[in-house]
């Protein structure tokens, strides 16, 4: 299966994986919320920031669920709340049936090896001052009992699997390229044989050339080893070639949720459809109804009344500025709002 991650060019992904829904429930999030506290400056008192405001989404075994929005909608909290992290300030997060949000600290570092996390930046998120194999090795030092030739065969034997030869066992990070990098990191949240995978912009500091090299990588070892992936991205081409199903965030919330194909083929969000139109590779069908976001995304310590969206969306009516829509199913995924109907 290797093979496939030698190619280049997003086309010519191959995609090898499971398709059935049999496969097990490895994470399971229920009105997850994360607020801050923040200042608002001198003499202005207090206020509550709503990174996370009420997401709710499953993660099967062997599938991958797309977190997609503008920055700043708190896909990065998301993550870290996935990771352990932070804890969220309300809600359930069960990893493998294990409601980790209300856990003991024991529990929490117990479940901690089974949820690890690809970091965006190839550059930043490998010690520079570390040989490959000392990166490797460090999870299993710190959380196994393996003796050091276990631990040196099994960094070995990972580095394999990236796509790394065995003898730059002993290179430094800076020897790399952005893409090697990437495997490194790759192979090293993969040591301790988590259940999921939390990739936070993955690919989006690559070339592109090289890429599809990197999400075909992820799709072979994702077949290999059932891996579930919370894949983060604001690339709706990317999201296009790796996900199973996907969740449009604004502001926190969710507000389109369902398969990947059936909203890539018809989104019935208003911020979904703009966020297709904005993306230059994806069906031009989807393309044609040209809508655009105006302005910017509004602060998450003010947020706009009612729908979130409605000072920046071309079908608002005055209910939208006053109640605020739930997400509700429609023709096979949930969306937020209260004129879906008229995006058929
Ligand atoms: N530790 C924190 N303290 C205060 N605000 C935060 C913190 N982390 C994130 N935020 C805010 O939460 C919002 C969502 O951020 P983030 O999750 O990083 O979004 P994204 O990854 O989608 O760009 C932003 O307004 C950000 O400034
Ligand atoms: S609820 Fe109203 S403002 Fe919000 S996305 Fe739907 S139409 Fe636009
Ligand atoms: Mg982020």
């Amino acid at each position: 299966m290797m093979s496939t991650s030698q190619t280049t060019g997003t086309d010519t992904i191959i995609d090898i994986r499971d398709q059935s829904s049999a496969n097990p429930l490895v994470l399971e999030d229920k009105e997850l919320h994360r607020h801050y506290r923040v200042g608002r400056g001198l003499f202005k008192g207090h206020a509550e920031l709503r990174a996370v405001n009420g997401a709710s989404f499953t993660l099967a075994a062997g599938r991958t669920l797309a977190v997609v929005g503008e920055s700043g909608c708190g896909k990065s909290t998301l993550a870290r709340l996935v990771t352990l992290i932070e804890t969220p300030t309300a809600g359930s997060l069960a990893i493998d049936g294990v409601d980790v949000a209300s856990a003991s600290p024991e529990t929490i570092k117990a479940m901690r090896p089974k949820v690890q996390m690809v970091f965006q930046d190839p550059y930043g998120s490998l010690n520079p001052r570390k040989q490959v194999g000392e990166i490797l090795e460090e999870p299993l030092e710190i959380n196994t009992k393996l003796t050091a030739s276990a631990r040196a065969e099994a960094a070995r034997a990972m580095m394999a699997k990236v796509g790394l030869r065995p003898e730059q066992y002993s290179r430094y990070p800076h020897m790399f390229s952005g893409g090697q990098r990437q495997r490194i990191a790759i192979a090293r949240a993969l040591m301790l044989s988590p259940r999921i995978v939390v990739a936070d912009e993955p690919v989006s500091e690559l070339d592109v050339s090289i890429r599809a090299q990197v999400l075909n990588l992820l799709m072979d070892l994702q077949a290999e080893l059932n891996l579930a992936y919370l894949f983060i991205s604001h690339d709706l081409s990317v999201v296009r070639h790796i996900a199973d199903d996907v969740m449009v965030m604004y502001l926190g919330r969710p507000v389109e949720q369902g398969p990947k194909e059936v909203i890539f083929a018809g989104p019935r969000h208003p911020y979904t459809v703009a966020l297709l139109a904005a993306t230059p590779s994806v069906d031009p069908k989807a393309r044609s109804k040209r809508l655009t976001v105006k302005g910017e995304l509004p602060s998450p310590l003010d947020p706009p009344s009612g729908c979130a969206f409605h000072k920046r969306c071309a079908y608002a009516t005055e209910i939208c500025a006053v109640d605020r829509p739930e997400l509700r199913p429609i023709v096979g995924r949930a969306v937020a709002c209260h004129h879906a109907e008229q995006l058929a």
